[in-house]
């Protein structure tokens, strides 16, 4: 939990929240549970049951939890293996885009959600990333190629979803909506750092042979970061958009 790097953005979003005693929580795309961790901590005592689910279970073998943290697999693109009314709180942050009927899912979402429930759903504007250095044109192409080009494991892919997302919500009436953005912004290309994580995962886009960036182009864009970082010129930016919406 001390290498946990969303902290500052997990202080925001439980600025955001007031849970009840015995809350029920629940994780939607959950992934190795980081959240659900955390959101123990940040609330120590209060939550009284919380479910993680994923498409899939590789990650849960490597999580250290115990009640009330259950995980399940789950896919959320289908109906929510939850009853009527079940969660005080419902959290999902980096799914959403990969669900291809997302009206569905905002429905399916108000109805395991109390009356007066809250929904938490974070998500990246991958086309808002950004790095400095000098090859504007290939850093601007590999930021853009790794917001736009599915990975195997997506149904579904919006490079826009941090923009849209409040109208996926806000539209359905079923929610007091609200929006914020919590952005990422550092100074040093270092491990361990968004930015510097962000360019190792771009190198699937050579690896994967997808066409959408070269190994050779790959090498120059990772090349003008360690440049921009060496002459004190690297600065990354994220956006994260937290959507806020209460049951009605
Ligand atoms: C980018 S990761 C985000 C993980 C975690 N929420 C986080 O922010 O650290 C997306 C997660 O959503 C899961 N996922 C994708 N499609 C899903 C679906 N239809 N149902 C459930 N989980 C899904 C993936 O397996 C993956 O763990």
């Amino acid at each position: 939990m001390n290498k946990f790097k969303y902290k500052a953005l997990l202080k925001t979003i439980a600025e955001q929240i007031d849970l009840p005693d015995n809350a029920v929580i629940a994780d939607l795309g959950c992934k190795d549970a980081a959240f659900l961790l955390a959101f123990q901590e940040a609330f120590p005592g209060k939550i009284k049951s919380a479910v993680g689910v994923d498409i899939t279970d590789k990650w849960f073998k490597d999580v250290k939890y115990k009640k009330p943290i259950e995980l399940k697999v789950m896919n959320c693109s289908k109906k929510l293996e939850f009853d009527d009314n079940t969660f005080d709180f419902v959290f999902t942050k980096d799914m959403f885009e990969c669900v291809p009927d997302k009206d569905f899912l905002v429905s399916e979402i108000h109805r395991i959600l109390k009356p007066g429930g809250i929904v938490i759903c974070v998500n990246c504007d991958w086309d808002s990333v950004i790095y400095n250095g000098e090859n504007k044109e290939l850093i601007s192409k590999a930021i853009h190629a790794y917001a736009v080009t599915k990975q195997p494991w997506m149904e579904d892919l919006d490079s826009w979803i941090g923009r849209r997302m409040y109208v996926f919500f806000n539209k359905s009436k079923l929610f007091d909506s609200s929006v914020s953005v919590y952005n990422v912004v550092e100074t040093e290309y270092i491990e361990g750092t968004f930015g510097y994580d962000l360019s190792m995962d771009i190198a699937w886009l050579h690896k994967e042979n997808t066409g959408a960036l070269s190994k050779e182009e790959y090498d120059v864009f990772i090349g003008n970061l360690q440049t921009a970082q060496e002459s004190g010129q690297y600065i990354f930016s994220k956006p994260y958009y937290i959507y806020k919406g209460v049951k009605i």
